[in-house]
């Protein structure tokens, strides 16, 4: 067992050798049309921790199956969190990471917020890289695609009494990725769900817990028998207020024409504080687009849809990008953003945000990580 001095963390273990990885030929085949979640690298990065020794065991391996006891802590009582960013092609041979600080400090967050313990910065850092760079032949090279990380720190003890697990497994995999919404960028049609909720003021839904997902899954299979492409979450007290759509959050464009703002609800311990959002609120300002974190009722999104005052609407999350949405439909009625067209304001920012992503850009704000081939 290897303890890390986890100010200078080590991974050991075994790449996949040259001649055993998959061919060029396949690999290529393999990452023309990736979708979203279903195309994975060869390798994944893992490290231990438990209670006295800490983290240990940091490694980089095949992507194999994992072995774990059925009587896990993590899959009896959800004690799991999670992470998602991606690192582009940039120019020449580096891959960039996007704003893995914020998604490191997020992560630390959830696992506070879950009893686990918060993996460091630097070993998160150090994991990623190694991934990263054992993979970087499935970064691929085109605008808009992305090699999609997924951290995940899970509850591996064998004991099923309810109190934390003594012992935790980090991993990172890697997935190629294009587009999350089949159909590519298109104007998405989303449903408010009146029926259930998805956090509650005091539980979980800031924190990047599985329990979130799950639990809109049945309202998102309801959305989607309706013509949805995703569920609009509202506020569990009145049901009145936007708060977000599960797997990303949301912005408006405000008239007049001449002088457009932005605005997307203010995280109110209930929303996901995106990466892609907080990004947002720092770029679109630069673009003379002044930006307000300001609750939005329903009400008003129909209404100023109505009237012309709420010109665009869109979803936005690392998965996603940013994404225009075309129609809202609730219980009792249905809208639509504009002309129902992705809007001019939604699109320049979804490609600055690329420019700034693939290095094609100035970033002002050393968003972007580069990672060097060994
Ligand atoms: C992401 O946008 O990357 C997320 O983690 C959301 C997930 C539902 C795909």
């Amino acid at each position: 067992m290897t303890v890390l001095d986890t100010d200078a963390p080590r991974f050991t273990g075994r790449p996949i050798a040259a001649e055993k990885r998959l061919g060029g030929a396949e690999r290529a085949r393999r990452m023309r049309d990736p979708g979203f979640g279903r195309v994975f690298t060869e390798h994944l990065a893992s490290v231990r921790w438990s209670a006295g020794r800490g983290w240990h065991d940091a490694r980089l391996e095949p992507a194999e199956a994992l072995t774990l006891s059925p009587a896990a802590i993590g899959l009896h009582y959800g004690q799991i969190v999670f992470e998602g960013f991606k690192a582009y092609a940039l120019p020449g041979e580096r891959a960039g990471l996007f704003r893995p600080d914020l998604v490191a400090r997020r992560l630390q967050r959830s696992a506070r917020r879950m009893a686990m313990p918060e993996p460091p910065a630097a070993l998160f850092t150090e994991a990623v890289t190694e991934l990263v760079r054992a993979d970087r032949d499935w970064v691929p090279p085109e605008r808009g695609k992305s090699l999609y990380l997924r951290p995940i720190l899970l509850a591996t003890e064998a004991h099923l009494g309810l109190r934390p697990s003594a012992e935790y497994l980090f991993l990172v995999l890697a997935f190629v990725t294009d587009t999350f919404f089949p159909g590519g960028v298109r104007p998405l049609t989303v449903g408010i769900c009146e029926d259930y909720v998805r956090a509650a003021p005091g539980g979980t839904g800031e924190a990047k817990y599985p329990g979130n997902y799950a639990g809109t899954l049945l309202a998102a299979e309801q959305a989607h028998a309706r013509g949805c492409d995703q569920v609009v979450w509202l506020d569990a007290r009145e049901r009145r207020w936007v708060e977000e759509m599960g797997g990303m959050n949301v912005f408006f464009a405000h008239g007049p024409a001449g002088a457009p703002r932005l605005s997307t609800p203010p995280l109110t311990g209930t929303i996901l504080p995106g990466v892609t959002r907080d990004s947002l609120l720092t770029l679109a300002p630069s673009l003379g687009l002044p930006v307000t974190e300001a609750p939005m009722s329903v009400a008003d999104w129909r209404g100023g849809a109505a009237d012309g005052s709420i010109t665009e609407a869109f979803a936005c999350g690392t998965g996603a990008g940013v994404a225009p949405i075309g129609t809202v439909r609730s219980a009792t009625a249905q809208w639509r953003m504009g002309d129902g067209e992705p809007g001019a304001l939604t699109l320049r920012l979804r490609e600055t945000l690329l420019d700034i992503q693939h290095g094609l850009a100035p970033d002002p704000w050393g968003w972007v990580h580069p990672v060097s081939p060994r």
